[in-house]
C-alpha cells in the first residue's frame, strides 16, 4: 500500500478506538503559561494531556518544557497521541526580524522566505510544529494596530507574500525536523475593522472580499499552507468563527481546503458575545457545523459538543472528520514517527551568530528613506559630533515591535549602541529629551543643549511596541506625548545652529505627522526592525548599505483622508480644480502624503523607454514589458520597478490602478540597465458583474514606475483581445 494509503487507515483505526473525550481532545488547544518552576497549563492541569484530553498547546517554549509537556501526551496518555505545539513565530522566535510591514517594504521574495526560514529553524529546535502565521490582512485603515503585522495595503503584494512565508515556514516538507506549519490568519476582511477600532464589526462587499481580502489566502492556499485561522470578527453580521458560508462552503467547499481550521484565541466562547450563542454548546455547534475543526480556549467543544450530539445538533461523523484532520496534520508533520524530532537538535552558535547578520541585514533593507534633502545622508565621513536624540534613540526593548513573545529584549540593538559601533572614533552623545509617553518636560532643555554641540542630530520617535500589534488602536496617529514638541524645539534649535536633523521614525504603521515633514533634513521610516535594528540603521546612516525599501502603504496627510489607498476606483466625478462639483476635499488634496510604493535610496534613476509587447492579446498569452533605467546620481544603489494596470474601461468600474509585479536593479553611479518584466495577461481578469472572473476585450494601461504616484509612472496601452 503507499504511505498516504497507509497514512488514511492508520488514522481511521486509531480513530476506531478512541472515546469521544478523546477525540475533543485532539479538537481542543490550550495555552501555556511557564514559570520558573515549569509548564503550568492555564485552566487545565497536565493531568488533561495524560487523559488526552488536550490535543495541542499554545504559548509554550524552551525544548526542555515542550519536551515535558510531550512526554506527558507520549509516554503516559492512553493512545499515546504526540501534542501539537504552537506559538505566534511573526517574525522570528528569539532572533527577530522586522515586523511584517518592515519586511513588506523589501519588496524581496527571496528574503520574505528566508526570514520564515530562518525563523522556523529557530522554532522547531524549540519543539514548535505550528505557527500562527503569515497574518495575511490587507489593511487600509492606519488606526488598526494590527497594520503592523500584515502585508500592507495591496492584495496583490500580499498575495505574494503569502506563497513566500508559506514555503519559508513550511520548507520542503512538513515532515522536515526544521519545518513548521503555516497558519493562514485571520480568515478573512479582518483589515476592515470599523473605524480601524480592533475586533470591531466588519462589512465588506462580496466584490470587495473577492478583489482584496480574500486572495493572499488563496495565495497561501496555491502554496499548501497547512491551517487556516478565522478572524475574531463578524463579517456583515455573521462571526467568521461560525460562517458556514466563508469557511465550509468557500474555503473548504469551493477553494479545495482539506487543512486544519484553528480557531482564535476563545473565539468560538466569544460567539455568545457575539449574540449569536446563547451557551457554549450553540457555540460549539455553530463552529463545528462552519468546519472549525480545532477550539483554542474556549473549551467549547470538549463542554459543549457532547450535549449538541445527544440533541441531533451534530453528527459524530463531523467530529470524526475533524479529528481526523487534526490526525492528518500530525502525521503529515512526522509527530507519531517521531515526536521528538523537533527541539532534538539545539541551534549552534555559528548558525544563531549567522542569523544575526541576516536579520541586520534584512533590517538595513526594511528602512524606507522617506525624505533626504539637500542629500543630507549617508552622513559625510568627516563628522565628529553627533547627537542621538529622542525617546527611542536607546530604546533596545522596543525594537522587536509586536509579537516578540519569547525573545530576550536586552539582546537587542539600539539606535545609540548601533552607532557608537560603528561609529567608534565619533563622540555621539545621548538626549532622550522626553519619553515615548508622558508630560515630563524636565530633559528637555538638556537635551537641546546636547543637539547644539553637535554637527548633525538624529533624532529618534515614533511609537512604543506596544503601541501597534494587537489591541492596539491609536485614534490619534500623531506622535505620542510630548515628542512633537520636543521635535519642533530640535528642529527650532538646529535651524538657528545650521544642524542637519535627520529623523529615525518607529513605528507599527504610517503616522500623520505632515508638520515633520516640512522640518526635517531626512526621515527614515524604520517600523520596528527587531534584535539588529541598530547596526541595521547605522549602516544606512553611515553609507555602509543604501536604503532600498519601499513603502507597502499610503501615509495619510490627516485623519480626514482614512482610508487612502493607491487603488481607488473612479468617480463619477473626478477630482478637478476648475470644477467644484467633484470628488475632492475643501480643505485638503486627495493624494496622500506619501504613496504607496515610495522611498527613496542614494541613487537618483531615471526612466526611459516603455516598451511593451505584444500589444494585442488574448488571456493565455503573456505580455514582455521592458524599462531603461539610468543610475544619474553618485551613489550605487537599488530601485525597486513597480508594474501596474488600469482597465479604463470595462463591465465594472475597476481600480486607478492594480500592482501586478515589481522587479529590482542595481545599478552603480553613470551606470544604465533595462528592467525586463513579464505579466500573464490572466493577471487582467476580474470578478465581472456576476462576480464570476472574466477577461474582457479592450483597452488596458500598462504603467511603470517608483510608487503608486501617477505622475511618474511611463505608461502605454495595449488591447485584449478574445
Ligand atoms: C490572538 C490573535 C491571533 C493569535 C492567537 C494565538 O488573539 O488574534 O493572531 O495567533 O491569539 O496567540
Amino acid at each position: 500500500m503507499n504511505a498516504k494509503v497507509d497514512r488514511m487507515t492508520r488514522i481511521e483505526s486509531l480513530i476506531s478506538e478512541m472515546t469521544l473525550s478523546e477525540k475533543l481532545g485532539q479538537l481542543t488547544m490550550t495555552a501555556c503559561g511557564y514559570a520558573v518552576t515549569g509548564p503550568t497549563i492555564a485552566g487545565d492541569s497536565t493531568e488533561a494531556i495524560k487523559a488526552g484530553t488536550i490535543g495541542s498547546l499554545l504559548n509554550l517554549v524552551g525544548a526542555d518544557h515542550i519536551r515535558q509537556m510531550q512526554d506527558l501526551a507520549v509516554a503516559h496518555s492512553r493512545l499515546k497521541i504526540p501534542l501539537l505545539i504552537a506559538l505566534d513565530v511573526i517574525h522570528g522566535l528569539r532572533t527577530i526580524f522586522p515586523i511584517p510591514l518592515a519586511e513588506a517594504a523589501m519588496f524581496d521574495r527571496e528574503g520574505w522566505e528566508r526570514t520564515a526560514r530562518e525563523a522556523a529553524h529557530e522554532a522547531a529546535a524549540d519543539g514548535i510544529a505550528l505557527t500562527f502565521a503569515p497574518m495575511l490582512d490587507v489593511a487600509r485603515d492606519p488606526r488598526w494596530g494590527r497594520i503592523a503585522e500584515g502585508p500592507g495595503e495591496d492584495p496583490w503584494l500580499a498575495s505574494e507574500i503569502a506563497r513566500a512565508k508559506v514555503r519559508g515556514f513550511q520548507g520542503a516538507q512538513l515532515s522536515d525536523r526544521d519545518a513548521l506549519a503555516a497558519c493562514a490568519k485571520h480568515y478573512c476582511g479582518y483589515g476592515a475593522v470599523t473605524a480601524g477600532r480592533d475586533y470591531a464589526s466588519t462589512d465588506v462587499s462580496e466584490r470587495t472580499l473577492q478583489e482584496v481580502h480574500l486572495p493572499a489566502f488563496r495565495a497561501a492556499l496555491e502554496a499548501g499552507v497547512a491551517s487556516v485561522m478565522p478572524a475574531f470578527t463578524d463579517l456583515a453580521g455573521i462571526p467568521m468563527t461560525a460562517n458556514r458560508a466563508l469557511l465550509r462552503e468557500r474555503l473548504r467547499g469551493q477553494y479545495g481546503f482539506d487543512g486544519v481550521i484553528i480557531s482564535d484565541y476563545n473565539a468560538i466562547g466569544e460567539l455568545l458575545r457575539h449574540g449569536v450563542a446563547a451557551d457554549l454548546t450553540e457555540a460549539a455547534t455553530l463552529a463545528l457545523n462552519a468546519g472549525v475543526d480545532i477550539d483554542m480556549m474556549s473549551n467549547a467543544y470538549r463542554t459543549g459538543l457532547p450535549a449538541a450530539l445527544e440533541r441531533g445538533w451534530v453528527q459524530i461523523a463531523q467530529i470524526d472528520q475533524a479529528v481526523h484532520r487534526v490526525l492528518t496534520l500530525k502525521t503529515r508533520l512526522g509527530l507519531f514517527d517521531d515526536p521528538y524530532r523537533r527541539g532534538s537538535v539545539p541551534e549552534s552558535v555559528a548558525a544563531l551568530s549567522e542569523r544575526r547578520r541576516f536579520a541586520r541585514q534584512i533590517g538595513a533593507r526594511s528602512v524606507v528613506m522617506l525624505q533626504n534633502v539637500r542629500a543630507t545622508l549617508p552622513l559625510p565621513g568627516s563628522i565628529q559630533r553627533l547627537c542621538v536624540a529622542g525617546p527611542l534613540a536607546d530604546a533596545a526593548a522596543e525594537m522587536g515591535g509586536c509579537w516578540c513573545p519569547a525573545a530576550r529584549t536586552d539582546t537587542h540593538v539600539s539606535v545609540l549602541q548601533g552607532l557608537r559601533a560603528a561609529l567608534p572614533e565619533v563622540a555621539i552623545s545621548h538626549a532622550p529629551g522626553v519619553a515615548i509617553n508622558g508630560d515630563d518636560r524636565s530633559q528637555i532643555e538638556a537635551a537641546l543643549e546636547q543637539c547644539e554641540r553637535a554637527e548633525a542630530i538624529v533624532l529618534c520617535l515614533g511609537e512604543a511596541a506596544s503601541m501597534s500589534g494587537e489591541a492596539a488602536s491609536r485614534s490619534d496617529l500623531d506622535l505620542p506625548g510630548l515628542q512633537r514638541g520636543f521635535a519642533q524645539a530640535v528642529f527650532e534649535s538646529a535651524s538657528t545652529h545650521d544642524i542637519p536633523v535627520i529623523v529615525v521614525l518607529f513605528s507599527g504603521r504610517p503616522l500623520i505627522v505632515p508638520w515633520l515633514f516640512e522640518r526635517a533634513d531626512a526621515v527614515l521610516a524604520a517600523w520596528f526592525l527587531g534584535t539588529e535594528a541598530g547596526n541595521a540603521i547605522a549602516d544606512l546612516l553611515t553609507g555602509a548599505q543604501s536604503p532600498s525599501a519601499r513603502s507597502p502603504v499610503s501615509w495619510p496627510r490627516s485623519m480626514g483622508q482614512v482610508p487612502v489607498f493607491f487603488a481607488q476606483r473612479p468617480s463619477g466625478r473626478p477630482a478637478s480644480a476648475n470644477d467644484h462639483y467633484t470628488s475632492k476635499y475643501l480643505d485638503a488634496p486627495n493624494e496622500p502624503l506619501i504613496n504607496f510604493g515610495h522611498g527613496l535610496t542614494y541613487g537618483q534613476f531615471r526612466y526611459s523607454n516603455l516598451r511593451v509587447a505584444p500589444e494585442a492579446v488574448r488571456e493565455s498569452d503573456t505580455l514582455g514589458i521592458e524599462v531603461d533605467l539610468a543610475n544619474v546620481g553618485s551613489h550605487e544603489a537599488e530601485e525597486t520597478v513597480f508594474l501596474f494596470a488600469h482597465d479604463k474601461l470595462a463591465s465594472v468600474s475597476r481600480p486607478l490602478l492594480e500592482l501586478k509585479g515589481f522587479r529590482r536593479i542595481h545599478l552603480h553611479p553613470g551606470q544604465s540597465g533595462t528592467v525586463r518584466l513579464s505579466m500573464p495577461a490572466s493577471e487582467l481578469c476580474f470578478p465581472g458583474v456576476d462576480l464570476e472572473r472574466v477577461f474582457e476585450p479592450g483597452e488596458v494601461e500598462i504603467l511603470v514606475g517608483p510608487s503608486a504616484e501617477r505622475t511618474r509612472l511611463l505608461a502605454q496601452t495595449i488591447v485584449l483581445k478574445t
